[in-house]
């Protein structure tokens, strides 16, 4: 009897699956004092991430510090997705960091909780991953541009094996990287796992939506796994003394059009983000630092409502916030409009099967255009205003 229950003991404690960090981490939303760090696991828990100077020390030394994925003042213990904003930090400083989970083993009743088992990354092997915040002060900028990817994640790997990522200040990711969003696993597979293994653990990956993103019985769940400081998808993002513009451009086709059975409502949501638009203008958000924006859908180039609505919405708000250049995609082949009578700045297309290295010096920004084919290379040079 006594070895029956050692047995059910021993079968129950293998049985017992610990906690797994599942996805990521990723570094988001980051600036010159802040970052926002996201990771998935296996099921829910209490989260941490452990952040240190980069230096000869050991992680677990003095500087260490802990900071908890909270939600107004209570941590989060019931989700599986883990967001941990981290405040006050040095810019221009690279940190090592850890990211932690520990499961909730019983809560009994009120918070009467007794937590288990813990996931961690690279604690016994490896090193503490890292990552620089952005200097306070101007300096030259180097980003990578992908879009239109499609669910191709072996292709993107492809597309970017010369690219080396550590010296990058951040990647856009602007839009159609996968065909609809369908769950978690679907999203990781379609992209991704691929950007966490490429880049995302170090370098911020910065999330703009295209239409396909607004697609799919997950797509509302797609904020969680990119959150941003003002909990909007369009937004300012200041990188070192320049001002990029996210555009959210909203679907393509009319908000009635059959495809979408009447659950969208781009229009009044362009309308909104216009509104948004002025107020930056109206409270001198911008107009210190050159404006560089990036929007999915191009505002030109295609007769379709999306960009039509686009002009009565948010160009004519753009083309008084003196754009130095902007940076979309969605048409899948290689696009370029001069200013004109509808957009007062130059707008790049790049297209599903090339990436956009830019790089910002001296005050232009210097585009290579560039696919596995050596046909496809490209070069501008945009004057930043
Ligand atoms: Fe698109």
């Amino acid at each position: 009897m006594k070895h029956l229950v050692f047995g059910l003991l021993l079968l129950f404690s293998v049985g017992a699956k610990a906690i797994e960090v599942t996805h990521g981490p990723w570094i988001c939303d980051m600036d010159s004092t802040s970052v926002t760090i996201v990771w998935v696991t296996d099921m829910p828990g209490m989260s941490w991430v452990e952040v240190a100077p980069d230096s000869t020390d050991h992680f677990y030394g003095k500087a260490r510090q802990r900071y908890y994925d909270v939600l107004a003042g209570r941590k989060v213990l019931t989700d599986s997705v883990h967001r941990v904003r981290i405040e006050g930090l040095k810019p221009d400083t690279k940190y090592r960091y850890r990211v932690f989970t520990q499961e909730v083993a019983e809560w009994r009743y009120d918070d009467w909780v007794t937590l288990g088992k813990t996931a961690c990354t690279d604690v016994w092997r490896g090193k503490p991953y890292t990552f620089a915040t952005f200097p306070a002060r101007p300096r030259e900028i180097t980003f990578l541009v992908l879009n239109d990817i499609h669910e191709r994640a072996k292709f993107m790997k492809d597309l970017c094996k010369n690219i080396d990522f550590n010296k990058l200040d951040f990647v856009l990711l602007n839009g159609d990287m996968s065909h609809r969003l369908r769950s978690q696993q679907h999203m990781m597979e379609a992209y991704l796992d691929t950007c966490v293994r490429m880049f995302a653990t170090h370098t911020p990956l910065f999330f703009n939506r295209g239409n396909h993103e607004l697609r799919g019985q997950f797509a509302d769940y797609l904020y969680r796994y990119f959150p941003t400081k003002n909990g909007h998808y369009y937004r300012l993002q200041h990188v070192a003394g320049v001002d990029f513009l996210f555009i959210d451009s909203g679907e393509d086709k009319p908000d009635e059009d059959i495809e979408y059975s009447g659950i969208v409502n781009y229009d009044q949501y362009r309308e909104e983000e216009a509104r948004w638009l002025r107020s930056l203008r109206e409270q001198n958000k911008v107009g210190k630092y050159p404006l560089v924006a990036f929007s999915h859908i191009p505002p030109t180039l295609q007769n379709w409502h999306g960009p039509y609505h686009m002009q009565q919405t948010l160009t004519p708000e753009l083309n008084k916030m003196n754009v130095s250049v902007m940076l979309s995609a969605h048409l899948h082949r290689y696009g370029y409009q001069d200013p004109n009578e509808v957009i007062n700045f130059p707008n790049l297309v790049n297209s599903n099967n090339t990436y956009l290295l830019c790089h910002i010096a001296n005050g232009k920004m210097e585009v290579d255009y560039v696919g596995l084919n050596a046909k496809d290379k490209k070069h501008f040079t945009f004057p930043l205003k």
